[in-house]
C-alpha cells in the first residue's frame, strides 16, 4: 500500500522526524532553510499533507495553485493566522493545529519577559558582558517590583489563563482581564479576576498589560497609538501573542517619548525582521519568538500533529481540527 507523503517545511524533534518516518512517505527540511512562496506552493501541488509552522504564509497567493494534491495542512502550532482559512475550506483541505501542549511554556515564558523588563535584566545582562559592571550602588538599575501589581490580560484563553494563575498565584498580583466571550466564574473566583468589557477601560488601569488575544485581520493593531496613550506613564507591554496585534511604529515613538515604562516582545510585526529603531531602545526587552521553546513542549507539538494526521490518514476526524 502506498504510504501518504508528507513534508516538513522546518527541522522538527529527532524522536518525532524519527516517528513520521516510520508511517510515512515524508520529505524532512534538511538544512531547514525557510520555504520561499514557491516551495509552499510545490508543497501544496505535490503532497498529501503539509506541515507548516507560523513561518510559513499560506496566503490567498500561495494557496490558489493548482492542480493541489495537499488534503491537509497539519500546523505545528497553535496559531493559525499565517494561513488561509477560507482558502483552505474552498480547496476542500483540513487543517490542524496543536492547542493545549504550548499553554505552560508560552505563560512561563510571558512571566520572564514581565520579570525581565521590570527588573531591567536585559540592560544588566548587557553592562556586566560589556565589562562596565563596577560594583554594587544602592542606585543602580533600579526597576519596578511586580509582586503585588497590576496585570491586565487582553485575551483570555488558555494561555492568557495561564499567566493569570502565575502572576495571580505567584506574585499575588491583581488580574483584570478582557476577553469576547464570558468566562466560566469558577476560573473567575479562582483568580480573583475583574472583567473589563472593552481594551480602553482596561488599559489605565494596569501597571502591566500581557497581549494573549490571537493574530490575523481582525487584531491587527489593536494597540496603536491611541491605546498605548491610554497606558499609565508607569506600565509596561508585553508580546507574546502575535506582531501585528501592536503598531510597531506607534510603540517604537511611544518608548522613545518614555510615555509607557518600557515592553516587552517576543513576537514582531514582519517577523524576522525587526525594526532596528527597537534594537537601539534600552526600555524593550526582545525575544526572537521563543514561546514555546522548549524541548518538552516542541515535542509534544509534534505528537500533537502527529496524531492529527494518524487520524486524517485512517479516515476519521482530527482530533485538533480548524477547518
Ligand atoms: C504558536 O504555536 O502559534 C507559536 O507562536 C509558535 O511557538
Amino acid at each position: 500500500m502506498t504510504r501518504p507523503r508528507i513534508i516538513l517545511t522546518a527541522r522538527w524533534p529527532a524522536s518525532i522526524e524519527a516517528e513520521l518516518k516510520e508511517r510515512y512517505d515524508v520529505t524532512f527540511n534538511l538544512d531547514d532553510h525557510p520555504f520561499s512562496a514557491d516551495e509552499l506552493r510545490q508543497a501544496l501541488r505535490d503532497y498529501d499533507a503539509v506541515c507548516p509552522t507560523v513561518v510559513d504564509p499560506l496566503n490567498a497567493k500561495v494557496m490558489e495553485t493548482h492542480p493541489i494534491r495537499c488534503r491537509i495542512i497539519a500546523n505545528f502550532g497553535v496559531g493559525i493566522n499565517h494561513i488561509d482559512l477560507e482558502m483552505a475550506r474552498k480547496s476542500n483541505i483540513t487543517v490542524t493545529n496543536t492547542p493545549g501542549v504550548l499553554t505552560n511554556c508560552t505563560a512561563d515564558l510571558t512571566m520572564t519577559l514581565i520579570l525581565m523588563a521590570a527588573r531591567r535584566a536585559g540592560e544588566g545582562e548587557r553592562l556586566v558582558r560589556a565589562g562596565q559592571w563596577h560594583g554594587w550602588r544602592p542606585t543602580q538599575l533600579l526597576g519596578t517590583r511586580v509582586t503585588g501589581k497590576t496585570l491586565g490580560i487582553i485575551g483570555m484563553g488558555r494561555i492568557g489563563q495561564a499567566v493569570a494563575r502565575r502572576a495571580a498565584k505567584g506574585f499575588g498580583m491583581h488580574i483584570l482581564y478582557h476577553h469576547p466571550r464570558p468566562l466560566d466564574t469558577s476560573i473567575v473566583n479562582h483568580l480573583n479576576a475583574q472583567s473589563c468589557a472593552t481594551v480602553d477601560e482596561l488599559l489605565p488601569r494596569c501597571d502591566f498589560v500581557s497581549l494573549h488575544c490571537p493574530g490575523g485581520a481582525k487584531n491587527r493593531h489593536l494597540i496603536g497609538a491611541r491605546e498605548l496613550q491610554l497606558m499609565p506613564s508607569h506600565a509596561y507591554l508585553i508580546n507574546t501573542a502575535r506582531g501585528e496585534v501592536v503598531d510597531t511604529q506607534a510603540l517604537i515613538e511611544i518608548l522613545r517619548q518614555g510615555r509607557i515604562r518600557g515592553a516587552a516582545l517576543d513576537v514582531y510585526e514582519n517577523e524576522p525582521r525587526i525594526d532596528p529603531q527597537l534594537t537601539r531602545l534600552d526600555n524593550v526587552v526582545l525575544l526572537p519568538h521563543l514561546g514555546s521553546a522548549t524541548s518538552e513542549t516542541r515535542t509534544a507539538m509534534g505528537l500533537r500533529v502527529l496524531q492529527n494526521l494518524d487520524a486524517f490518514f485512517a479516515g476519521r476526524t482530527p482530533p485538533d481540527r480548524v477547518v
